[in-house]
């Protein structure tokens, strides 16, 4: 049995997330897990909200709220919300708590101790009227590169370019618009991740040949643009306290770590809160000194986040000098567009993960999500792709079939499992197609190549309506019961497997399928050996299938909901 380690990005604590945030990390991490728990791996799902930074603080400000309490509202939010979309975490943790808290000041320490964190006086853009600093995304202004004239202070949106606060033309406080700004001195660690530099290219060498192009492309491409030295603290407020030799540390009483050098310290900080609360071992999963050599470590992002993974964050480790896990493959996702544009939080733009609820079950959302994730490239959100998706895999393929065989059962055999017959040719090619498709599923999921697993599970599907129209039991009845049985029997069994190979990307029908064949739950990934699969329902065994797993989309729906939410002549 082998042990599987898998995060996802954590998501922004500032507000509810859009589907393109679920299709680009929660939901194939997702997938993931609830394969492998089913090949019966020892599998930890770790997440958490990501609470610190200027975007939380400004969140807050807009709301209203003490950022404390916005952010431990947004948590409860956002746990809910994943829970209903079947989001199966072993843990949801917090990047606030305080076990990240003493991690991140571990690691400042230990960084230090080598001789890897340096004093640095830096000029930051400073409001008088706010009488405070305005790091990150506190200043708005002109971009240098651009000229597009609300630029952040942190990056510009409408070229793309990283930038300094003090690069901005113009610049203005976003806290209360004031033009009223100097630029003043203030202290700040540096991390020296130049002197890192061959560490981390010799570890990404040994790491990329398993990654694929898109993450190694980004990862050496940051390598050869050369590595500077990054500042790790920033002057906020809210954030994790700059300490020394466990008392504030001087000068810095007013300063913070920077949120991503804390963000992804709270993959480990959320197994810590996560042994804490069971009693578990975390060390395990994480120090390699304490058995976690033998973990395959997994992680999930969108694309924006793979330079913060493989080599920010491997900085902070390899600097520590500690026999800390690190990342072995890293899944990286382009963007889901919402039409020929981007989802956007900030100005509302496409669906959110709360809104997609309430028009559709999340199995719905799960599948179209799957079978069209941004894998090779960008990819765009229409609702007339989601509705094909949906009327053509879910509801006339899987769906079709498995209330067919169901009804047809019902009505020919009392609805349990009919004996009698012996399996003919027809039971033989069938099972040989199943093995096929089934290995094939299998190697893409081990793969990670999610749209290739959806395109096989369809394949598998299909092969049942296939079956029934060529096997015919309702012809076979009138003359030859036994025969009848053999292919009712048969597809039951089809059925039900169908639940436990659909359960990572369908959990909620699939648990649905799996109570309907007394199947266990969660399921256990079938077997290659397809003859004893397809036998496993002992006749006698009753069965009654759900009258509609899956709802089709109508043509009024989608015209209603390209009305609502706006769709291709959106900017
Ligand atoms: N919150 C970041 C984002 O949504 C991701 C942080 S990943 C972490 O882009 F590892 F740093 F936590
Ligand atoms: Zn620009």
């Amino acid at each position: 049995m082998a042990r599987i380690l898998i995060t996802s990005a954590l998501p922004y604590i500032n507000g509810i997330k859009h589907l393109g945030n679920l299709a680009g990390s929660m939901l194939p991490a997702d997938v993931f897990a609830r394969f492998q728990r089913s090949r019966g791996n020892e599998t930890l799902y770790i997440c958490a909200t990501d609470e610190h930074g200027t975007p939380a603080e400004l969140a807050a400000a807009a709301a209203g709220q003490d950022v404390a309490a916005y952010c431990a509202e947004q948590h409860d939010l956002q746990k809910a919300l994943a829970a209903r979309y079947g989001l199966s975490w072993d843990w949801f943790g917090r990047s606030s708590n305080a076990p990240n808290h003493r991690l991140t000041q571990h690691f400042a320490e230990a960084l230090e101790k080598n001789g890897l964190i340096e004093e640095r006086t830096d000029k930051m853009v400073y409001s008088i009227d706010d009488r405070r600093f305005l790091p990150d995304r506190y200043v708005e202004g002109t971009c240098p590169h651009c000229g597009f004239e609300k630029a952040r202070g942190d990056q510009c949106d409408n070229c793309g370019n990283l930038l300094d606060p003090v690069d901005l033309k113009d610049p203005y406080s976003v806290i209360s618009g004031s033009r009223n700004i100097e630029v003043r001195d203030t202290r700040h660690l540096y991390l020296l991740q130049t002197k890192l530099a061959d560490k981390i290219r010799a570890w990404v060498d040994s790491k990329s040949a398993g990654w694929p192009a898109l993450t190694r492309g980004i990862a050496y491409k940051h390598l050869d643009e050369g590595l500077i030295d990054r500042g790790i603290t920033r002057d906020l407020e809210w954030g994790i306290p700059v300490v020394k030799d466990g008392a504030p540390r001087p000068g810095f009483e007013t300063k913070v770590f920077y949120v991503w050098f804390d963000a992804p310290i709270e993959y480990i900080g959320a197994t810590v809160e996560w042994s804490e609360a069971t009693g578990a071992d975390w060390k395990r999963w994480w120090r390699n000194d304490e058995g976690a050599e033998d973990v395959e470590y997994v992680q999930f992002m969108g694309k924006d986040n793979v330079a913060f993974h493989t080599v920010s964050f491997p900085a902070t480790i390899i600097g520590s000098g500690e026999p800390w896990k690190q990342v072995e493959r890293l899944k990286a996702f382009n963007w889901l567009n919402w039409y020929g544009g981007k989802f956007s939080t900030s100005s509302k733009r496409g669906v959110f993960m709360d809104a997609a609820l309430d028009l559709l079950p999340a199995d719905l959302w799960r599948w179209y999500l799957s079978a069209n994730a941004p894998e090779g490239s960008d990819t765009a959100f229409t609702w007339e792709q989601f509705q094909s998706a949906v009327n053509k895999d879910l509801a006339d393929v899987l769906g079709n079939f498995i209330n067919r065989i169901g009804k047809f059962n019902e009505s020919k055999f009392e609805g349990v499992v009919p004996t009698g017959g012996e399996p003919g040719p027809l039971e033989a090619k069938l099972c040989a197609d199943v093995a096929a498709r089934l290995e094939d599923l299998t190697a893409q999921m081990d793969a990670i190549e999610v749209r290739k697993a959806t395109q096989a599970l369809r394949a598998l599907w299909v092969l049942g309506n296939e079956y029934l129209q060529e096997a015919a039991p309702w012809t076979a009845i009138k003359t030859d019961r036994d025969r009848a049985a053999v292919v009712v029997r048969t597809a039951l069994n089809l059925a039900a497997l169908y639940g436990r190979v659909s359960a990572p990307f369908v959990p909620f029908a699939a648990e649905g399928i799996c109570a309907a064949f007394g199947e266990p739950w969660p399921p256990q990934w079938p077997s290659l050996n397809v003859t004893a699969e397809l036998s496993r329902l002992e006749p006698g065994r009753p069965v009654r299938v759900p009258d509609v797993l899956f709802p089709k989309i109508t043509d009024d729906q989608i015209a209603e909901w390209t009305e609502r939410f706006g769709g291709a002549d959106e900017g």
